[in-house]
C-alpha cells in the first residue's frame, strides 16, 4: 500500500506549475473530489488494521504536500501576474480622468446673477431664514390683517395673539433683508439679497415649498424709475442675450409705489407665452420711513427675482421639482 502513497508523493513533488491553466489542471488532478488524493482516503478503511494507522499517516502526509504546493504555486502565479502587468503599463499615457461635479444649475445662475450686479456697483448682504413678522411684513407697509398678506401662504414658527411678542415666519421673500439693511445703515445703499424663501403652496411643476429669490435696492437722493427700468433691461440682456423679447407692465406690492413686474417671453412666436421673473417697484415712502429714512430727501428703487424662473428660462427646465430631486442625470447636463 504505501508504493501507491510514494509513488504519489514523487508525482506531486515533480508536478510544474507554472501557469493558472497548470495550476487549476493540478487542484483538479489531486486535491478535487475525484482526485488521486481523495482516492487514496477512500481506501484507508480496506486496509489491514495493522497498516491503517501508518497508511493513513501517510496518505495525510502526502495531501498537506499538494495543499502547500498549491498554495504556493497560486502565491507565486499572482505576484508574477502583478508585475508583468507593471512592466505592460505604459506610463506615459494620460490618466484616467477622475469624473468631477458640476455647479448645480441653480448656483450657476445665481452666479451669473451676481456677476451682472457685482459689474452694476451692487454690493451683498443677507439675513436669516427665520424672520419676525416685523421684518418680514409690518415694516414693508403691509397693514395687519391686510389682504395682501394672503398673497404669500406663510408658514408660521410662532404664532401668537400677544400683542409685546412677534410672530416668526419663514420668509416668504428676501424683502425682509431690505429692511434690515436700512435699518443697520445710512443711506446711499445699493446692494443685492440673495437666499432662500418659503411658500406653504402646493408642490407643482410651477411651484414649490421653497425657492429662491435675488433682492435688489437701491437708495440714494433722486433715484428715479427711469434707473430702474434701465438697470431691468440691463440686467435681462446680460442674462438672456441682446435679442430677449420681455415686457414691463404695472402690479401691486404693499411696499413699492409704483410698482411694476417683468416678463420674458418663453418659447417660439406661436405657442409660447409670457412668464414672470421679476417684481419691482421706487420704495414706498412708508417703508423709507418705517427704517428713519427721510422720503423727502431720499428715493429709492427694489426688485425682486426668482432664480428658479430666471433658470428655468434659461436652460428650458419645465418642472421646478427638477431643480430639486438632484437626479445625476440631469444635473449632469450642465457642464
Ligand atoms: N417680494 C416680492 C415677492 O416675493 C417681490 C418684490 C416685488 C420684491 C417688488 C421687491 C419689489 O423688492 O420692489 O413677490
Amino acid at each position: 500500500m504505501s508504493e501507491l502513497t510514494d509513488k504519489l508523493k514523487k508525482e506531486i513533488e515533480s508536478a510544474r506549475i507554472s501557469t493558472r491553466e497548470e495550476l487549476e489542471h493540478f487542484r483538479l488532478t489531486y486535491l478535487s473530489k475525484k482526485g488521486h488524493v481523495s482516492a487514496l482516503l477512500s481506501k484507508i478503511g480496506s486496509v489491514a488494521a495493522e497498516e491503517r494507522k501508518i497508511f493513513g499517516q501517510k496518505v495525510n502526509a502526502v495531501k498537506q504536500l499538494a495543499h502547500t504546493k498549491l498554495k504556493e504555486a497560486e502565491q507565486r502565479l499572482h505576484s508574477t501576474k502583478k508585475s508583468t502587468a507593471k512592466a505592460t503599463d505604459d506610463i506615459t499615457l494620460p490618466a484616467s480622468p477622475l469624473p468631477l461635479g458640476v455647479a448645480h444649475p441653480l448656483s450657476q445662475t445665481l452666479r451669473q446673477i451676481k456677476d451682472v450686479f457685482y459689474r452694476l456697483g451692487f454690493s451683498i448682504a443677507d439675513g436669516p431664514e427665520v424672520e419676525d413678522d416685523f421684518h418680514n411684513f409690518t415694516a414693508l407697509n403691509f397693514p395687519p390683517e391686510h389682504p395682501a398678506r394672503d398673497m404669500q401662504d406663510t408658514f408660521f414658527i410662532r404664532k401668537t395673539e400677544d400683542a409685546d411678542t412677534d410672530d416668526l415666519v419663514l420668509r416668504t421673500h428676501t424683502s425682509p433683508v431690505q429692511i434690515r439693511l436700512m435699518k443697520n445703515g445710512t443711506p446711499p445703499f445699493r446692494s443685492i439679497m440673495p437666499g432662500r424663501v418659503y411658500r406653504n403652496e402646493s408642490i407643482t411643476a410651477k411651484s414649490y415649498c421653497l425657492f429662491h429669490q435675488v433682492e435688489g435696492l437701491y437708495v440714494d437722493k433722486k433715484v428715479s424709475l427711469a434707473e430702474l427700468k434701465d438697470t431691468l433691461i440691463m440686467f435681462v440682456e446680460m442674462i438672456y442675450g441682446e435679442d430677449v423679447r420681455y415686457r414691463i407692465r404695472p402690479s401691486f406690492f404693499p411696499f413699492t409705489e409704483p410698482s411694476l413686474e417683468m416678463d420674458i417671453w418663453w418659447g417660439d412666436e406661436s405657442s409660447g407665452k409670457w412668464l414672470e421673473i421679476l417684481g419691482a417697484g421706487m420704495v414706498h415712502p412708508n417703508v423709507l420711513q418705517a427704517v428713519g429714512i427721510d422720503s423727502e430727501e431720499y428715493s429709492g428703487f427694489a426688485f425682486g427675482m426668482g432664480v428658479e424662473r430666471i433658470a428655468m428660462l434659461k436652460y428650458g427646465i419645465d418642472d421646478i421639482r427638477l431643480l430639486y430631486d438632484n437626479d445625476l442625470r440631469f444635473l449632469q447636463q450642465f457642464q
